[in-house]
């Protein structure tokens, strides 16, 4: 059945996940670990895990939707993170697309999702959560200080992991359920009223080049539109967001 897996020290919970998922965990399974040596992020980049700090934990998902809507499961993690955030501190985060959590504008969590399918099945959605508890500024590397922050920085105290991942958890879980039952919708509306980027200029840069317009907002499926100074709109799948 669903389990917990916690891990003193791992490369990556991601890795573990995946292998789990592989050997068919049930859904709600979990990897929570104190610290990743090898932890990764969204475009091949490197995740800083340090140990006791953050909070760095995988969940498998076996939802029942075509591949093209599991952008939705990043944007429902997205607004659950925020919310958990809420509820242990007093900081009020906000969403950049399509994953960023921010307060007053440096990055606190990022969400990895990625799949296991077959043909055009999924097998599983495994997402990958960091989140930035108790560092002071002085444990980041110079190269992060400008973008990178923590709940403890932001809140001017020691912020409780556990409470956290609890938190996170139940609300994972309630918002699962609600999408479960009546679809993304509920779901897209909470993550807009928490997204910083909805109607402002931004330049998306893509593996395929930059965009630049006004973001729209997203569709059915979770993904971000912008429109163009021609007055063209685009769908944006993946990319990084410059305000
Ligand atoms: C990003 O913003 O680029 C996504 C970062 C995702 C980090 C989490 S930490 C837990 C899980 N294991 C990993 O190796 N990455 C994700």
């Amino acid at each position: 059945g669903q389990s917990i897996h916690y891990e003193e020290s791992v490369e990556s919970t991601q890795k573990i996940a995946h292998r789990l998922a592989y050997d068919q965990a049930a859904e709600g399974t979990v990897v929570v670990a104190e610290e990743q040596v090898a932890g990764r992020g969204r475009m091949d980049r490197v995740w800083h895990s340090p140990k006791y700090t953050g909070v760095w934990m995988s969940i498998i998902l076996r939802p029942n939707i075509p591949i093209p809507k599991a952008p939705q499961l990043t944007l429902l993690a997205a607004v659950a993170v925020v919310q958990a955030i809420e509820e242990v501190t007093t900081v009020t985060p906000q969403i950049k697309w399509p994953n960023d959590i921010l307060i007053n504008g440096k990055k606190v969590t990022g969400i990895l999702t990625e799949l296991q399918a077959e043909a055009d099945r999924i097998n599983s959605v495994i997402i990958g959560i960091g989140i930035n508890v108790n560092q002071q500024m002085e444990d980041y590397p110079e190269e992060l200080r400008t973008i990178a922050t923590s709940l403890s920085i932001e809140s001017g105290k020691r912020i409780n992991r556990a409470d956290l991942i609890r938190s996170a958890f139940n609300r994972l879980e309630h918002l699962y359920e609600l999408y479960l039952e009546k679809g993304f919708l509920p779901i897209k509306l909470l993550w807009e009223s928490y997204a910083i980027s909805i109607g402002k200029m931004i330049t998306a840069r893509t593996l395929s080049g930059s965009i630049r317009g006004r973001a729209l907002g997203i569709t059915e499926d979770g993904v971000l539109k912008i429109e163009d100074t021609e007055g063209i709109v685009h769908q944006v799948y993946s990319a990084d967001i410059e305000l």
